[in-house]
């Protein structure tokens, strides 16, 4: 029988999630010949059946391209799903009914979703319900522990390797200390990567708990001798003090955003140090943008294996990048267990090694 598969992509964008749809459209309708379905922002556009057909015009160009052509959403979870009441008020609604439904009324054999541990966990509830699944995983930030890496990572520390080297200039050339705050969630991968990337001199993530005077004494060390600027990346989830730094909560989800640990530092730096201490927050500029070659194939690979998935009919899986090979694992497997950076790790040795300090 002719399949008809969906493909949905959910939680924060991230650049490769274009490569993964082409993919998977591509040996879908080339290999296999099934008909394909773009479902639109996330599971949302399952709820209120929004689709579009993937046809083969419809990915032409997509390997190259940032952001998903689907759209997507971090604010729907099925099964959890936040309406705003005409009072203001948050309510909070089960619509995972719906989205059986639409999936049958769709004439759907199997969803492939795109997405972090959240997009994961619902494709995993949803295949409970009989909706059939296989998952691929995504993020920048590089947590999901099932995979050796999600694409859009590589990227993602490129992009802010790029920014570490233009502040640089302004660093030595006007004798300050610049502070960076990258994205990353409550790991500190992309801070690691690019901070040795870049070169900084000071790198601080969530997993290494780290005190203010080791960051003065690494600064003061450098001054002497003679290097009168530093440069320090630090993660949006790592800790000044008891507590993360928040912007604020999502009104829709309650959820906290990370953000402004970096001018934090600043303050606490500047009280105590005679140079001057600037932040860049470098923001959402991590997701945009094309992937690199790197993010390419992995997400072309990642794809294929996929869709081959779907051809076997094995459902509830997803797919994972282990020693250079894209295998198999139970969606389960996959979900609540987050992969952070091993504070006695060798890549953490290694950063040690050249004298980058984690302020440990
Ligand atoms: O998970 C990816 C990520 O970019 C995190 O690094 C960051 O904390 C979060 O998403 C920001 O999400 P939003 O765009 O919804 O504020």
């Amino acid at each position: 029988m002719k399949k008809r598969i969906g493909i949905v992509t959910g939680g924060g964008d991230c650049p490769g999630l274009n490569a993964v749809i082409r993919g998977v459209v591509k040996v879908g309708i080339g290999k296999y010949g099934w008909e394909m379905v773009g479902i639109l922002d996330g599971f949302e556009g399952l709820l209120e059946n929004r689709t579009i057909p993937l046809n083969s015009q419809a990915i032409r160009g997509l390997l190259t391209q940032g952001g998903t052509i689907l759209g997507t959403t971090n604010r729907c979870d099925p099964f959890d799903c936040p309406v705003i009441l005409p009072d203001g008020r948050v309510e909070r609604r089960n619509y995972s009914q719906k989205a059986v439904q639409n999936f049958q009324r769709l004439a759907l054999t199997g969803l492939v979703a795109t997405g972090g541990d959240g997009t994961l966990a619902i494709a995993h509830k949803l295949h409970e319900l009989g909706i059939p699944v296989v998952g691929i995983p995504k993020t920048i930030d590089n947590d999901l522990d099932a995979t050796e890496m999600t694409f859009g990572f590589m990227t993602a520390v490129e992009t802010v390797t790029d920014a570490i080297d233009k502040l640089h200039s302004t660093a030595e050339s006007h004798h300050r200390v610049m502070i960076l705050e990258v994205m990353g969630r409550d790991a500190g991968w992309i801070a690691l990567y690019a901070g040795m990337a870049g070169g900084a001199d000071i790198i601080l993530i969530p997993e290494i708990p780290f005190k203010l005077d080791k960051i003065l004494e690494k600064i003061r060390t450098r001054q002497e001798a003679g290097s009168n600027f530093s440069i320090i990346v630090i993660a949006e989830g790592a800790k000044l003090g008891e507590e993360k730094t928040f912007i604020d909560r999502d009104t829709m989800t309650g959820l906290p955003r990370l953000g402004g640990v970096g001018d934090k530092l600043a303050s606490a730096i500047r009280k105590r140090i005679d140079l001057e201490v600037r932040t860049t927050v470098l923001g959402h500029i991590q997701r945009g943008g094309g992937p690199i070659a790197f993010d390419r194939i992995l997400a072309t690979r990642l794809a294929v294996e996929a869709a081959e998935l779907v051809a076997q009919d094995k459902w509830d899986m997803m797919v994972a990048y282990k020693n250079g090979d894209i295998v198999a694992v139970p969606i389960l497997e996959a979900i609540g267990q987050r992969k952070m950076v091993k504070p006695d790790g060798q890549i953490i040795a290694h950063a040690r090694a050249l004298g980058i300090a984690f302020g440990d």
